[in-house]
Parts: structure tokens; sequence; C-alpha cells
């Protein structure tokens, strides 16, 4: 088993650079050996929530369906099975047709729950009614609420034994299902806004992103305008009513953020773009780039993915062109945002947030 594990070599590729943080863990470790100790192979494996291709790798030669929910994790994907010599796996995302129906499933518990329970419903849909879905979490995230997420698709949900502080849920029996519609809907200055399961801030728009609406400062001139990390969409949308001849680019990681944003904001001038850095863009292009921007992914906070994105703006801001920014007050990001752009201003701040706007 040991030998198995590390047979790969996997590595983070992310705009992290911190070494303690790790491209796999022991709950999909749990997963893999459970997988390895299955005496009957099924024929169609879903894996879901392999952050880097730690089971893409492992379990490359079943020709698994990786459900893929970031375009970071695709790249990483990608990347750890070139680098290790492999090839063969397809990939889908949390709203694909599958070609066949899954008989297994691997499931690592995103943070999310609903997400959890958008994953279950897509396996519980297409599925043979004999499939298995194994799902392994870090013991300290249990929380009762999964376990009654996987008793509405499942009849049969077992808990594991914990190994090194991880454990397994396994389902079986899946009940007859319908599609329950997990959307959620929000408001903001009179508009709706849908969104689907996992997409940030699920209950209301959040209160740093209203406090950066408040304050956002816009110009005739700016005619190309990026929100990055889009979410939902909701700061492109407001900056279109203000500028609303602006050719508009709304860009996020997840797919499901892009999948929700494509729904609340379109129009000839406006562009989704589903990817985790700005490399699509030439140098000089925006006039504004406008983010309220990640600091952690899953259980991780990483400060270092917005210190890259910065530094990728003011590649992609044009001269005199702005990037306008809400954080934390305790994330202290104009100390790095000086070390980048020659200007920087606090345009608004309270005990919670600072909007800061920095000038190429
Ligand atoms: C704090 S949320 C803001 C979402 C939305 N703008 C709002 O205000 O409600 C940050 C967003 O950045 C996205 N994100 C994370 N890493 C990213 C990256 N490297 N590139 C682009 N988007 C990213 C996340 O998926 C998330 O939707």
């Amino acid at each position: 088993m040991e030998n198995q594990q590390k047979k790969y070599k996997i590595e983070r590729y992310d705009l992290s650079k911190d070494n303690s943080l790790r491209p796999w863990s022991a709950a999909d470790e749990y997963l893999l050996q459970t997988f390895q100790e299955l005496e009957n192979k099924p024929t169609h494996l879903g894996i879901y929530n392999d952050r880097f291709g730690f089971l893409a790798c492992h379990l490359h030669s079943f020709t698994p369906t990786i459900v893929l929910t970031h375009k970071s994790q695709e790249k990483a994907i990608h990347a750890n099975l070139a680098a290790n010599q492999l090839s063969l796996v397809n990939f889908a995302d949390p709203l694909s047709s599958f070609d066949n129906p899954l008989d297994f499933a691997l499931v690592k518990i995103p943070k999310s729950l609903g997400l959890f329970e958008f994953f279950l419903e897509q396996i519980a849909n297409q599925s043979t009614d004999d499939v298995t879905v194994v799902c392994a979490f870090m013991t300290r995230h249990f929380s009762p609420r999964l376990l009654e997420i996987a008793q509405e698709y499942f009849e049969v949900a077992e808990q594991s034994k914990a190994l090194k502080k991880a454990r397994l849920l396994i389902l079986k029996q899946k009940k007859k299902t319908v599609k329950k519609g997990l959307m959620h809907s929000l408001t903001y200055n009179e508009q709706e806004y849908k969104q689907y399961p996992g997409v940030f801030s699920s209950e209301h728009i959040d209160y740093a992103t209203q406090f950066l609406l408040e304050h956002i400062e816009t110009k005739e001139t700016d005619q190309k305008v990026l929100d990055l990390g889009a979410g939902n969409g909701v700061i492109g949308n407001e900056i279109r009513k203000k500028l609303p001849n602006a050719e508009i680019h709304l860009m996020d990681d997840a797919h499901l953020a892009v999948a929700s944003a494509k729904l609340n904001i379109q129009g000839d001038q406006v562009h989704h773009h589903l990817d985790n850095d700005l490399s699509i863009f030439d140098e000089n292009t925006f006039d504004l780039i406008v983010t309220n921007p990640p600091f952690h992914f899953e259980y991780e906070i990483n400060i270092q993915v917005p210190l890259a994105l910065f530094r990728e703006c003011f590649r992609r801001l044009k001269k005199g062109g702005s990037l306008q920014v809400v954080g934390n007050t305790h994330l202290n990001y104009k100390t790095h945002l000086q070390r980048i752009f020659p200007s920087v201003q606090v345009v608004a701040e309270d005990k919670k947030f600072v909007v800061y706007q920095c000038v190429k």
C-alpha cells in the first residue's frame, strides 16, 4: 500500500509557494486504499474533488471520469499526469451529462456541504442502481449535516473507523431521485442573483463585496473592465450599470461560479472566463480591475494567491488604470500593494474592511 501511494510524484500546481501545504491528505489516501482493496473493480469510476490529481494519477488505468470544479484543478491534474507520463482520464464538471452511468464514485467531501449535495445529486441521477459511493473527510471536519445529506440520496450510509484522522462514509442503495434544483437566490440592489451550490457567499451578497460596491470609483474613460474572482457576477453587473458601454470581463477559477455569472449577466459586451490567472490577457489591457480577492481555498488560508493575482493585475492594467480591491482590515494588503503599485490610496475603511485604489 505504502509503495502504491508513493508510486507517483504529485505536486501542487497553484499560485502559492507555501511548502507546508500538501498536495493530498489522509482522506485522499483512505479513498485510494479503499479502491485498491476492492476485489471487483468497477467499470465506470467517477472521482470528485481530487484537487491536484493524487487519485487521477494513481487510478488512471481505470480511465476514471474526473469531475472538475476548478480550472486550477484541471491544470494541476494535467501537469501531474504529464509529469508522471500518464494520460487517459476523462474530464467532466458538476453540470455534465456522463457518457456512461457511474457504478462507483470516490468523493473527497468539499467544505461546502451544498456542493457535496450537488455532487451526490449528479451521481444519483447518472449511475447504475447498484452504485457505491465512498466519501472521505478529515474527522475534524465532520458535521451531522453530512449524514443527513447522504441519507437523502442513499438508504445505506455507513461510517468507517478513522485512519490517520480521516474517515469514510460509504453510501449504497440509492433512493429514487429527482432533480431538486439546488440553486440559491440572492437579492442585491433590487436585482435577483442566482447561484449554484458552493459558489461564494450563498446566503447574501458578501459584506466585503457590498462595502466595495458602495465605494467603487469609475470614470467614463474606463472602457475595458475586469471583475476578477467574479463569483456570481454581482460586481461586474453593478459596474455595467455605471458604465453601460464598457467591455466587461468576468473571470473565476470555479466552474459553478462562471456558470452562475452567466445566468446573471449577459450581453454583447460581456465576456466570461473560466481561469485562475490572467495569462489569456495581453499586458496593458484594462482600464479598471475590481476584485474581492480569494484568500482561502477549502480549509486552507493562503494570502499568496491574492498577492500573485495583484502582480498579474499590475501587468494587465494600462498606464493610469486602476485596481480597486477590498480586503479584511487584518489582511493588511496595503503593504503588499505598495510594493507593486506606485500609488495606493485607501478609499474607504471601517472596522472590518478596507477598499484600496491602486493606480499604475
Ligand atoms: C471572495 S470571492 C468573491 C466572489 C464575488 N466577486 C463576490 O464578491 O461575491 C473570490 C472568488 O475568487 C474565485 N477564485 C479563487 N481563486 C481564483 C483565481 N486564482 N483566479 C480567479 N478566481 C479565483 C473564487 O472561486 C471566488 O468566487
